[in-house]
């Protein structure tokens, strides 16, 4: 009898990376990660499962059709959970091929790996394999302040290369639901934060430009609300979505935690003048920039989870208060984590994304 595996893409990431160390610790599967390691995937924020026996990486594209169909023959998978992405939305605007590359096209040629793989099982085999999509909030489009949050019947309305080349892979999976019986699961999740995740995103840029001291940059007014959830939750309701979500369905996850940017900001500013004040003893705040806003942002993301508390039992553990504080901690206590990461790739990014955008 073969150890049970699962298949994850995208494991190296920020969410992915969380996931596989929360696997290991509460699943007994087997998890193979399949990587591309792009600028966003970081073996390092691994080290802690390397070494387990039920931990197993392959370096690959979900985009290589044949890479996956060899991996899903060799290990025999009963569930694929696809995260891997181009994930950060001022990259889409400064780049859309990737994103169409990975998030759409990688998809589809994932998506033909599987089905094959798939209908080739035995019958039982079939009905318990699962292919869960791990998608975003962002493929509903924008709210005005006052408006119902997103529910799973809410109208798809992408604004970003990001979120639109994201709302084209929820499409694929559906229709591969639709017209092949692909037992698939989408979670369209709000804006996550925690370990390990990339500085290219507000907080974790905030945080480290806070502690050397460089301006804290806000687009437009810092009013655009965001739903914040902290990454374990969001990796809970993945687990909670495998094994009791139904074939073809979509579950809205967010933190209930509707928060402006500007305060998001300056509560850390704030958690960061109590743990580790400025050698200049001034308030973080001080150093917040006003600057261009990005275009085509966003106003407000809310999520509504009913549905995901009903059906699959899921609740967030951590408020933005805990969760929040946790964050910062981390990056504080993992600084060799955070040196890893801030190389020339990323100093070119804060030069291309921020070096021309005026203060406003
Ligand atoms: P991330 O950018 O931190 O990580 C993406 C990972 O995917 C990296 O390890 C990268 O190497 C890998 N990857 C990229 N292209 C690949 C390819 N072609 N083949 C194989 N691997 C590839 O992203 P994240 O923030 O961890 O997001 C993970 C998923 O969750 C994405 O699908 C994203 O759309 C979704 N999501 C993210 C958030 C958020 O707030 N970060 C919220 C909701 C949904
Ligand atoms: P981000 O972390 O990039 O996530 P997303 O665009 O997927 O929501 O940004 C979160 C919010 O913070 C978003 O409204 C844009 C804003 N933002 C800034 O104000 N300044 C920054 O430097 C960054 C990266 C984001």
């Amino acid at each position: 009898m073969t150890q049970t595996s699962i298949i994850v893409t995208g494991g190296a990431g920020f969410i992915g990376a969380n996931f596989v160390q929360q696997w290991i610790a509460h699943e007994s599967a087997t998890l193979i990660n399949l990587d591309k390691l792009t600028y966003a995937g970081n073996l390092a924020s691994l080290s802690t499962v390397e070494s387990n026996p039920k931990y197993i990486f392959t370096h690959a594209d979900i985009g290589d059709f044949d890479a996956v169909s060899a991996l899903l023959a060799q290990r025999h998978p009963v569930a694929v959970v696809n995260f891997a992405a181009e994930s950060h939305v001022d990259r889409s605007i400064h780049g859309p091929g990737e994103f169409v590359r990975t998030n759409l096209v990688g998809t589809f040629q994932l998506l033909e790996a599987v089905r094959a793989y798939w209908s080739a099982l035995t019958v039982d085999a079939r009905q318990r394999f699962r292919f869960l999509h791990v998608s975003t909030d962002e493929v509903y489009g924008s709210l005005q302040p006052g408006e119902a949050p997103f529910t799973e019947r809410t109208p798809y309305a992408p604004n970003s290369p990001y979120s639109a080349s994201k709302a084209g892979s929820d499409h694929l999976v559906r229709a591969y639901h639709h017209t092949y019986g692909l037992p698939t699961i989408t979670t369209n999740c709000s804006n996550n934060y925690g370990p390990y995740q990339f500085p290219e995103k507000l907080i974790p840029l905030v945080i480290l430009n806070a502690l050397a001291g460089k301006p804290l940059p806000i687009y437009g007014d810092g009013l655009n609300v965001r739903d914040w959830l902290y990454v374990g939750d969001h990796c809970t309701a993945i687990r909670l979505a495998l094994s009791r979500g139904r074939h073809g369905e979509v579950y809205n996850i967010g933190g209930n935690n509707e928060r402006a940017n500007i305060d998001v900001v300056r509560t850390i500013c704030r958690i960061l003048d109590e743990l580790r004040p400025a050698a200049s003893r001034k308030p973080y705040e001080s150093l917040i920039s006003f600057v261009a806003d990005r275009p085509g942002h966003d106003r407000r993301y809310a999520i509504d989870a009913r549905k995901s508390s009903d059906e699959l039992g899921w609740r967030p553990a951590e408020t933005f208060e805990s969760g929040i504080r946790k964050t910062v901690r981390w990056y504080l206590d993992n600084q060799d984590w955070v040196q890893g990461v801030v190389s020339g790739e990323y100093r070119k990014w804060m030069e291309k994304n921020y070096g021309v955008r005026e203060a406003t």
